[in-house]
């Protein structure tokens, strides 16, 4: 009687356990910002985006962008959104849902990597050819995102492209192209017109992709903000531009 007991008490302790699991992984709410859980309870997140949260590989590197924007709109900062390396338009759409009222330039070759740039790459960019990436289209990508007078595309490398652009504001810039030029480029370009507390987001800052880290290394020597890293899957680098 007594061992049937102790058996009941550990079956329900376990079925227990197995339930508050299956709730968390069915809701998606296991280890989420409170912000974020409180936001879908309120219903104030667009169900498309929580659908693609569900699926995004990388949930830290969603939730910069999510937390990002939040305080990007909690503090009413001017200024528009961008990417460089757009690929399929996967970060595009989310940043786009998560700011519809915002402009977003979105700048790619939508052909893949342009040969001149790989040039001096090291690393797992050194093993790159112009067809990787190539898998994708303008037009696919403009399908993915809808239409929205909003939304700008700069279909091109970066170089040529980012000169359709002079005296535009930004408060959010990704960059992910993961190549070092394109990378140093945009760099100087968002960061000089960045308004105070907009930040620049540098994805795979890491040893993978030894070129990128040594021009952003370069980069950073020369601005008077520290960077930050977060633990995404790749490592991302955050740039806040100081208010003064
Ligand atoms: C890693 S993918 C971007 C992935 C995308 N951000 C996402 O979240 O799915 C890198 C992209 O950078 C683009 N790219 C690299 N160098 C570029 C350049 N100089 N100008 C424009 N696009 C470039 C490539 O064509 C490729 O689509």
């Amino acid at each position: 009687m007594f061992l049937e007991i102790i058996g009941l008490v550990v079956f329900v302790v376990f079925a227990i356990m197995f339930a508050i699991f299956w709730f968390d992984f069915k809701s998606g709410n296991g280890k989420l910002p409170e912000a974020f859980i409180q936001a879908k309870k309120n219903g104030t997140i667009d169900p498309k985006l929580i659908r693609i949260f569900k699926s995004y590989p990388d949930k830290q590197r969603f939730m910069l962008f999510w937390l990002q924007v939040k305080r990007i709109q909690a503090c009413k900062l001017d200024g528009d959104l961008a990417e460089l390396g757009v690929y399929k338009g996967d970060t595009a759409q989310i940043l786009h849902l998560m700011a519809p009222e915002k402009r977003i330039h979105l700048f790619d070759t939508f052909t893949g990597f342009d040969e001149a740039d790989l040039i001096n790459e090291k690393g797992e960019a050194a093993t790159y050819t112009p067809q990787h990436f190539a898998d994708t289209s303008l037009e696919k990508v403009k399908t993915k995102l809808g239409h929205s007078e909003l939304i700008h595309y700069y279909p091109g490398n970066f170089s040529d492209q980012s000169t359709r652009l002079s005296d535009q504001k930004f408060c959010l810039a990704s960059l992910d192209a993961d190549l070092a030029k394109p990378t140093a480029e945009g760099l100087r370009f968002f960061y000089d017109r960045l308004v105070p507390a907009g930040l620049l987001i540098v994805h795979d800052y890491n040893q993978k992709w030894p070129a990128l880290m040594e021009a952003v290394n370069e980069f950073v020597k020369q601005i008077p903000e520290n960077p930050v890293l977060i633990p995404d899957k790749d490592t991302s680098l955050v740039i806040v531009k100081n208010s003064t």
